[in-house]
Order: C-alpha cells, then sequence, then structure tokens
C-alpha cells in the first residue's frame, strides 16, 4: 500500500527502515513524550520487522532522498462498532518544520475516510509537546477536552507513575469533508 503525496511516499515498513528507524528513536527529543525504544542495531532491526508486519504503522518516505523520515500510527479504536480511529506520529527532527508530518497524517486521514468506513478520527497528546498539538490543529482537529492525570509513560526513581494530562482531539467525517480545502499548505 502506497499513498503519493507532492513531496512523499506513505508506505508500509520495510526491514531495510531500521537504521532510518533508529536515526530519530536514538534521539532524545524524539522520545520525550514517547515510551522508550531499544535503539540497539538489534533492537532497531526488529522493531523495523515488527513495523513491517503491522498494518497499523506508515513508514514516510522523503521522494527526493528516498530516506524514511518518520512514521505515522493510523489504527482503528476498541471497541470496532464506533468506527472511530487513532492517530500518532513520530518524525526525525532533521526533517522538523518542513510540514512533512503535516502532509503525512492529512495523506493518511484523507486515505482512511475515502477507503475505510470511518466515522470519527481521534489523537492525544501531552499539553506540553507543543509540537503535536500544533500540528492537529494545523489539520483542523478539534481540540475536546484536557484530561487530567490520564496517563503515564515513564516512573520516577521510586517505580511510581508520573502522571500527564492530555489534550484529547477530533475530526468527524463530515467535518473533514466540510474543512478539507480550507486546510493551510
Ligand atoms: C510531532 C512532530 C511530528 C511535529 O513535527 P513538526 O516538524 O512540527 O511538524 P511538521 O512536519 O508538520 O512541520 C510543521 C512546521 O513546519 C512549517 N511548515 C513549513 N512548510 C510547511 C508546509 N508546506 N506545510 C505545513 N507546515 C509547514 C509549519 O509552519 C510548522 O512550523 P512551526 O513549528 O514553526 O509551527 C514532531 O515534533 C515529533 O516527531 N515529535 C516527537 C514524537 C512525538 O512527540 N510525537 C507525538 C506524540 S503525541
Amino acid at each position: 500500500m502506497i499513498i503519493e503525496t507532492e513531496r512523499l511516499l506513505v508506505r508500509n515498513f520495510k526491514e531495510e527502515d531500521w537504521k532510518d528507524l533508529q536515526e530519530y528513536i536514538i534521539e532524545e527529543e524524539v522520545l520525550k513524550f514517547e515510551s522508550d525504544w531499544d535503539s540497539t542495531d538489534e533492537g532497531c532491526k526488529k522493531a523495523a520487522m515488527s513495523l513491517s508486519q503491522s498494518n497499523a504503522f506508515w513508514a514516510v518516505e522523503l521522494k527526493t532522498k528516498g530516506k524514511m523520515i518518520g512514521h505515522v500510527y493510523f489504527n482503528q479504536a476498541m471497541p470496532k462498532k464506533f468506527l472511530s480511529w487513532n492517530l500518532g506520529y513520530i518524525f526525525n527532527p532533521k526533517y522538523y518544520g518542513k510540514g512533512y508530518a503535516t502532509e503525512a497524517c492529512k495523506a493518511i486521514i484523507q486515505y482512511g475516510f475515502d477507503n475505510l468506513q470511518i466515522h470519527r478520527v481521534s489523537a492525544r497528546c501531552n499539553p506540553d509537546n507543543i509540537k503535536s498539538w500544533k500540528l492537529l490543529e494545523r489539520i483542523l482537529m478539534r481540540r475536546e477536552g484536557n484530561l487530567k492525570k490520564s496517563y503515564f509513560i515513564k516512573r520516577n526513581n521510586n517505580g511510581d507513575p508520573i502522571w500527564w494530562d492530555e489534550y484529547e482531539y477530533g475530526i468527524l467525517r463530515e467535518e473533514w469533508e466540510d474543512i478539507e480545502y480550507k486546510i493551510i499548505e
């Protein structure tokens, strides 16, 4: 499966993507709001292999360089009957600030609404993760809530959870169809 945009190929992961994956998941800045990854060669080879077997993860390749510069998570939430899909994304900091993540997310959401039976797309992020919620607002998703201390991915030295707040964002099919033309390029 490949989605082609102006600058990107959004496609399934390949095992050979492990080096490009390692290049960004090794960065502290990237993992600030993410679970830890095993960034060893072996860990990244295993991760690329497992991502290549999943339908939920899309590798994002920069057409001009043939390089994988990030990935997007897009998967159906449970229970399936609510037809709701969750969106997530991690990109290589070397390629921040150029709209690549926005371009990839827009393409995947468009693909989803065009080809899958989707009623709603949701995303969550830490309020301190400004780049993340700015991206969601750039594609005109609506902030619907601020969930207090709703999740944790890190623990303190005593092993206790470090609770984080989460912004919840959403967009409905009819809203996407209505606003698509207004999305800032
Ligand atoms: C979240 C993340 C993908 C956002 O990266 P990003 O580079 O800010 O997002 P984009 O690639 O869409 O680029 C947007 C920026 O490029 C600018 N831009 C330049 N050309 C653009 C274009 N053609 N289209 C859109 N934006 C463009 C935008 O103005 C914006 O700039 P700003 O940061 O000054 O507001 C990135 O920070 C990341 O991977 N973080 C680590 C992992 C993470 O936290 N994931 C989210 C967990 S909830």
